[in-house]
């Protein structure tokens, strides 16, 4: 093993190319260019997503060598995201992630996306020791993970159809925001009554969530408002906002408190793009004051997808030899346990 190890690092799942450097599990550069193009097509566009990688990958691993103050000559290590994510953008991190182990070569780490939201936790101080329980929720992905260890986790539940971001981006689509609708949801939620508009909150098996059926309690209750007031979400946009982010935290919440309780869990915390809403950190840290629980909440640019996480993860896994080789390809969709 060596005694000092420069990891480069690529994620590239979704419509983020990012890069970052990590010195022996500390990061000395994160970088992170986020696509405009989607915006106006309420959606990522995946063929989009793919070419907008490829523009920008070899910039972007540039600035993060830079920024680190290193050369190319210095990196040890590649790490990427190999799943999951859309397969177009993955091969376009993979791709690039091969090719420069192999002019270098250098060896190579793969890295689970959803595995490396959860270990954003231990890329500053204050870390959660084990066990640890972690509430991932992101634009593809929902879910409750019981930590063990750094690369020992077990997904105790997760939702049964749309993950928690799309809820948000999918609320803020009928309401005629732009994409990504989340973090516009959370801004204007902050002037919003919560209680206004009470919205159902669905009942699931274990820990288990599910958000389709708020999806359509939205859409029929903007439908039937907007016959009487054809400016109805115009002028009540706030409160709409408040009301739909309370349900969904309380849906998040409910079962994050379930699990902690049955599992007898003090150290929580929240991860993936999601856990960037103002009033699901504030419901944690006001559970977490109920509950005696120790609360972990990434820094902001940690919770968005980024380089750092994949970088975090892959230094854990070089310290127990988790290599992976250059035939190895990327999967859009892949099970916890690869
Ligand atoms: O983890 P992430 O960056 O990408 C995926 O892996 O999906 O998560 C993106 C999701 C989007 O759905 C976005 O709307 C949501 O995170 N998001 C937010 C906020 N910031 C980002 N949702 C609610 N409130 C926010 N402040
Ligand atoms: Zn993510």
């Amino acid at each position: 093993m060596l005694h000092e190890i420069n990891i480069l690092a690529i994620e590239s799942s979704c419509d983020e190319t990012s890069a970052a450097i990590i010195q022996n599990g500390n990061v000395l550069s994160n970088i992170i260019a986020t696509q405009k193009v989607h915006e106006q097509f309420g959606g990522v566009v995946p063929e989009m997503a793919s070419r907008a990688h490829m523009q920008n990958i070899v910039a972007v691993v540039d600035v993060a060598i830079k920024n680190a103050r290193l050369n190319k000559s210095d990196i040890h290590l590649v790490a990427f995201t190999q799943a999951p994510g859309l397969i177009g953008s993955l091969i376009v991190g993979a791709s690039f992630a091969k090719s420069f182990a192999q002019a270098r070569n250098i060896p190579l780490i793969s890295v689970h996306h959803m595995q490396a939201h959860v270990l954003a936790h231990f890329i500053e101080d204050p870390k959660p020791t084990f066990p640890f329980l972690c509430l991932t929720v992101s634009g593809g992905h929902s879910q409750i993970v019981l930590i063990k260890d750094y690369l020992q986790m077990e997904v105790l539940g997760e939702t049964i159809d749309d993950a928690a971001g799309e809820a948000f981006d999918k609320t803020a689509k009928m309401l005629g925001l732009p994409y990504p609708g989340g973090p516009l949801v959370d801004k204007y939620a902050q002037s919003g009554n919560p209680k206004k508009f009470p919205f159902p909150v669905s009942e699931m098996k274990n820990y288990d969530f599910s958000f389709s059926g708020l999806k359509t309690a939205i859409l029929y209750f903007l439908q039937k408002e907007k016959l009487k007031d054809p400016d109805f979400i115009k002028n009540n946009l706030n409160d709409i906002c408040a009301s739909v982010q309370y349900t969904i935290i309380k849906i998040l919440m409910k079962k994050l408190e379930k699990a902690a309780d049955s599992y007898g869990i003090t150290q929580v915390g929240i991860a993936g793009g999601v856990s960037a809403n103002s009033s699901l950190r504030n419901a944690l840290i006001e559970i977490g004051k109920n509950k005696d629980w120790q609360v972990f909440i990434p820094k902001f640019e940690y919770c968005t997808d980024n380089a750092a996480m994949i970088g975090i993860t892959a230094y854990y896994k070089y310290l127990k030899g988790e290599f992976t080789d250059l035939s190895s390809v990327p999967t859009a969709r892949a099970s916890w346990h690869e």
